[in-house]
């Protein structure tokens, strides 16, 4: 059983990486943005809600997203472990999740330095139906503008302007970044591993390093 935290700055690669190692752990990948994003989407009463706070790369609230992991781990692809990108964000959630009982194995922060971060968002590119991420550079698709399992056309995330990027990566420091010691301190009482792994090297040395260590 895996239970993996993926931590890290928008932009680090988080994504990326949790695609590859879910298909490499054969666990489901529980994004709590690809999840609002597809309530944005449905344009339900709830995705009206939270529209705007993604737009504007704030934070939705604790209760919310407890919410939402709570309904999503009945499911039942996630009886052997799940990873968990992008989520906690806050210590509030953090403890959200403790108190739901998941054991988690291993936390892997991914570095990132902010004005690598900058110029990675402008070359983001998305495709909606799957959530996968590529960019225009350093992962482009076979085939221009179009996703390589579906051929569907790829769009560019509404949060990804640069003054939106900053705004999310300040939110970052002052609200996430804790949580690196707080599970660096819990890995030093318990079997819970704590990996930070260099996110500027490219897709794959980031994940053979990954892979390595679980
Ligand atoms: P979310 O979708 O989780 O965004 P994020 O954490 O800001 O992370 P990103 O998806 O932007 O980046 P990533 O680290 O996944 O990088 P990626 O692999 O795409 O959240 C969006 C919003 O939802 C939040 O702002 C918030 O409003 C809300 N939200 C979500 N969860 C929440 C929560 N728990 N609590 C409250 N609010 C929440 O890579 C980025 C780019 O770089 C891609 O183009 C990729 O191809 C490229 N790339 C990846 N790796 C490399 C590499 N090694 N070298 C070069 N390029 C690379």
């Amino acid at each position: 059983m895996k239970n993996i935290i993926l931590l890290g700055p928008p932009g680090a690669g988080k994504g990326t990486q949790a695609d590859l190692i879910c298909s490499l752990c054969n666990i489901p990948k529980i994004s709590t943005g690809d999840m609002l994003r597809e309530a944005v989407a449905s344009g339900s009463d709830f995705g009206k809600k939270v529209s705007n706070i993604l737009d504007t790369g704030g934070l939705v609230s604790d209760e919310i997203i407890g919410s939402l992991i709570e309904d999503r781990l009945t499911k039942p692809d996630c009886k052997n472990g799940s990873l968990f990108d992008g989520v906690p964000r806050t210590l509030g959630q953090a403890s959200e999740l403790q108190s739901m009982g998941i054991q988690f194995t291993h936390v892997i922060e991914i570095h990132v330095d902010d004005e690598v971060i900058v110029n990675r968002m402008s070359g983001r590119r998305v495709h909606p139906g799957s959530g996968k991420n590529y960019h225009i550079e350093y992962n482009p698709p076979k085939v221009e503008g179009v996703d390589d399992d579906s051929g569907e056309l790829l769009i560019q995330r509404e949060d990804d302007k640069p003054e939106t990027v900053l705004k999310r990566l300040s939110v970052y420091h002052d609200q996430t970044k804790p949580l690196s010691d707080f599970y660096t301190n819990q890995s030093k009482v318990s079997d819970l591993i704590y990996l930070k792994v260099d996110g500027s090297k490219t897709v794959d040395e980031v994940f053979e390093t990954i892979s390595d260590q679980i």
